[in-house]
C-alpha cells in the first residue's frame, strides 16, 4: 500500500506532487510517477523506477506545467517493479489513474476489456481501472458516473484517483479499504493517502469514509456515499507534525515514539488486512508463491530486532506449523551453518543498514536459501534493496536509539506474515485467520489502553533508581519480551538487567535473588500461568522483590515483597505486543530518574553500520 497525492489548483502543481511523494517515502516503494494536465488539456506523464529523487530529477528536467495532477509511489503487488508498471496508468491519451491496494478480480476485468479491444501496456491490476473508466465513459454519462460504475465492478481493498485530460480542473477519487484524505485549500484542493503528504499546503482535511466517491475541483468538493447519495463529511484541523524531528509535547524522541505506536501499528497494517482476512498479495510481488513453498524459516537480526524474531518463532511454529530458527546475525555469519531445503531467510531490521545483518544476508544468498525477505522500516535501505522481498513496517522515522515503535510494528508485520504463510499452506483455517485478524484490528486500541498505565509505572520506577541489577522473567513468547525489556532497561538506564525463561531460574539464577534484586515478571493469563506462579513463589521464598505485570484475571493479589500491576485482558495472540508497552515505559521512567541521555545513550548508535 503506497502513496497517492493529487491536486487541483490554479498554480503549477508538479512540485507539490513530488514533495508529497517524498513525504510518503517512509512507507516503502519501488517506483513512482506523476501525470499533470494543463488548462488546455495537455497531459504529461513522468514515471521512474527507484527513488522519488529520480522522479524529481525527471520532473524538474521536463518541467510539466498544469494545475491538475495525480502522483503515486508504488509497492508492487502485480507486475514487477518497472517504469512500465509504475503509476499513473492510462487508457489511450485521456484517462490517467493511480491506485493503492489490490483489485482482486483484475484478471477477469482484464480479459473482458481485452475482448473489447483494449491493449494493456502493463502487468498491473491497476490498469484495468483506467480502461474500465474509458469504457464506461463511452457508455454514456460523465466522468463521475463512469467512475462510479467502474468502482462498482472492482473487488478488493483499494484507494484510487482518476483524471481525464478532457476535463482539467477535476479529480475523482474512491476509497474502499485504503485511506484517502482531501486537503482543502483556497481556490485549490488536494488529495492524498496520508495527510502527512499535504501538511505543507493545508491543515484542513476531510477523511473519506469506506465506499465514498469524491468529485474534486478547485472550488468545490462533492462527496457521495456507497449508495451514490451526496453526503457532508466533517472538516478536521490537522494536528500531526510531519517533521519526525519535532518532539512536539514530548520530552524525548523515545517518549514520543512510545506514544506513536498505535498510529505506527495502524499504518503498518493498513491495506494488508481485510475485515476478516490477511491480503496475501499485499505482502509483495511474488510473495504468495514463496510462502506456499517455504519449508523452513530462518530469522536473522540483531538487538531488539532479534528479540522480535524470537517472539515470531513461537508464532511460526504454533500458528503456521512451520519450523523456525532465529539467530543473531554476528553469530550466524561466522558459523558453518547448514541450509535446509526450501528455506526462507527473513532479516529483521529497523535501519536496514546493520552491518552484521547485511553480511548475514549476503552470505545466505550464496548458500542456497530459496528466497530472502527483509522486514524493515527504511524503504531505500541496503537490506531492502538486496532482498528478494521486503515487507515494510511503517513506524515512521525512529530517532530514539532505544527501539520502541519499530519493535512493535515488526511484531505486527510478523504476525501478518505468519498468518499469510499458514493460510497459503493450509495450516491456518478461516476461523483461526479471522481470530488473528480480529485481534490485529484491536491491537492499536489495546496499545492505547496500555499507554494509560504510564503514571502508575512512573511511580513504580522510583523503586529501581538505586538498584544496580534487575531480573526479567517470562515464559513462552513472553520470554523474548522479557529479554527486550531487559535490553531497554540496560541500554538507557545503564542498570545491569538480565532476562530468563522463568522455568530456568532454579538452574542457577536463583542464587542471585535477594532484597536488592528486583524481579519483574510478565504474567499473561495463559496456559503457562500456573507454572509461572510456581516460579514466582521460588523468588518470594528467597526474599526477592517482585513486580508482576499480570492479566487482571490471573488471580494475583498483592503480598509482602510483591507488587501487582493488573493489566486489562487482551487476546493472547497480541498480548506479547501489549505487554511490551509497560516494559518500555518502565525503562523510560527509570532512565529519567537516573538522568541518563535517553535518546542518545552512552556508547550506542542508532544504526550499527560497522562490525
Ligand atoms: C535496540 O533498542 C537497539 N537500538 C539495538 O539493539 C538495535 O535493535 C540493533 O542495533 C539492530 O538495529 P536494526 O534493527 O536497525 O538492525
Ligand atoms: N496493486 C497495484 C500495483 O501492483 C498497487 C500497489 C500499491 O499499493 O502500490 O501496481
Amino acid at each position: 500500500m503506497c502513496g497517492i497525492v493529487g491536486a487541483v489548483a490554479q498554480r503549477d502543481v508538479a512540485e507539490i506532487l513530488v514533495e508529497g511523494l517524498r513525504r510518503l517515502e517512509y512507507r516503502g516503494y519501488d517506483s513512482a510517477g506523476v501525470a499533470i494536465t494543463d488548462d488546455q488539456g495537455q497531459l504529461t506523464r513522468v514515471r521512474r523506477l527507484g527513488k522519488v529523487a529520480a522522479l524529481s530529477d525527471a520532473v524538474a528536467a521536463s518541467h510539466p506545467t498544469g494545475g491538475t495532477g495525480i502522483a503515486h509511489t508504488r509497492w508492487a503487488t502485480h507486475g514487477e517493479p518497472s517504469e512500465a508498471n509504475a503509476h499513473p496508468h492510462m487508457s489511450g491519451n485521456d484517462i490517467a489513474v493511480v491506485h493503492n491496494g489490490i483489485i482482486e478480480n483484475h484478471q477477469t476485468l482484464r480479459e473482458q476489456l481485452q475482448a473489447r479491444g483494449y491493449q494493456f501496456d502493463s502487468q498491473t491490476d491497476t490498469e484495468v481501472i483506467a480502461h474500465l473508466v474509458d469504457w464506461e465513459m463511452q457508455q454514456g454519462g460523465d466522468l463521475l458516473n463512469a467512475f462510479q460504475r467502474t468502482v462498482d465492478q472492482l473487488e478488493g481493498a483499494y484507494g484510487t484517483v482518476v483524471m481525464d485530460r478532457r476535463q482539467p480542473e477535476r479529480l475523482i477519487a474512491a476509497r474502499s479499504g485504503s485511506p484517502l484524505v482531501i486537503g482543502l485549500g483556497v481556490g485549490e484542493n488536494f488529495l492524498a493517502s496520508d495527510q502527512l503528504a499535504l501538511l505543507n499546503v493545508t491543515r484542513r482535511f476531510i477523511y473519506l469514509e469506506e465506499g465514498d466517491v469524491a468529485d474534486i475541483s478547485r472550488r468545490e468538493v462533492t462527496i457521495y456515499n456507497q449508495e451514490g447519495t451526496p453526503v457532508e463529511r466533517e472538516v478536521n484541523e490537522a494536528s500531526a507534525q510531519y517533521d519526525a524531528a519535532d518532539k512536539g509535547q514530548y520530552r524525548h524522541y523515545m517518549q514520543k515514539e512510545i506514544y506513536e505506536q498505535p498510529t505506527a501499528l495502524t499504518n503498518t497494517m493498513e491495506g494488508r488486512l481485510g475485515n476478516d482476512h490477511v491480503i496475501v498479495d499485499a505482502i509483495g510481488n511474488g510473495a504468495s508463491d514463496i510462502l506456499a513453498k517455504a519449508q523452513h524459516i530462518q530469522i536473522i537480526a540483531c538487538g531488539t530486532s532479534y528479540n522480535a524474531g524470537m517472539v515470531a518463532r513461537y508464532w511460526f511454529e504454533s500458528l503456521a506449523g512451520i519450523s523456525c530458527d532465529v539467530e543473531i546475525a554476528s553469530e550466524f555469519r561466522y558459523r558453518q551453518f547448514v541450509t535446509r531445503p526450501n528455506s526462507v531467510l527473513i532479516t529483521l531490521s529497523q535501519s536496514g543498514e546493520t552491518a552484521d545483518t547485511l553480511a548475514a544476508l549476503r552470505l545466505a544468498k550464496e548458500r542456497g536459501y530459496m528466497a530472502t525477505m527483509a522486514i524493515c522500516n527504511v524503504a531505500g535501505s541496503s537490506l531492502v534493496r538486496e532482498s528478494d522481498l521486503a515487507f515494510m513496517t511503517r513506524a515512521g522515522t525512529e530517532i530514539g536509539v532505544a527501539s520502541t515503535k519499530a519493535f512493535t510494528t515488526q511484531l505486527s508485520a510478523l504476525l501478518m506474515l505468519v498468518t499469510a504463510l499458514g493460510k497459503m499452506q493450509g495450516r491456518i483455517g478461516r476461523d483461526k485467520e479471522r481470530e488473528v485478524v480480529d485481534a490485529l484490528h484491536h491491537l492499536p486500541s489495546s496499545i492505547e489502553q496500555a499507554l494509560t498505565f504510564d503514571k502508575a509505572i512512573e511511580q513504580l520506577a522510583q523503586d529501581f533508581a538505586d538498584k544496580h541489577h534487575a531480573l526479567f522473567l517470562g515464559r513462552g513468547e513472553y520470554y523474548p519480551i522479557a529479554i527486550e525489556a531487559a535490553l531497554k532497561l540496560k541500554e538507557i538506564s545503564y542498570i545491569h538487567a538480565e532476562a530468563y525463561a522463568a522455568g530456568e531460574l532454579k538452574h542457577g539464577p536463583l542464587a542471585l535473588i535477594d532484597a536488592d534484586m528486583p524481579v519483574i515478571v510478565i504474567a499473561p493469563n495463559n496456559e503457562l500461568l500456573e507454572k509461572l506462579k510456581s516460579n514466582i513463589e521460588e523468588v518470594r521464598a528467597r526474599g526477592g522483590q517482585l513486580y508482576v505485570f499480570a492479566d487482571q484475571d490471573a488471580g494475583f493479589t498483592p503480598e509482602e515483597g510483591m507488587k501487582i500491576i493488573a493489566m486489562p485482558h487482551v487476546d493472547d495472540i497480541i498480548a506479547p505486543v501489549f505487554y511490551t508497552i509497560p516494559m518500555q515505559q518502565l525503562s523510560y521512567h527509570v532512565a529519567l530518574i537516573k538522568g541518563t541521555d535517553v535518546d542518545q545513550p552512552r556508547n550506542l548508535a542508532k544504526a550499527v553500520t560497522v562490525e
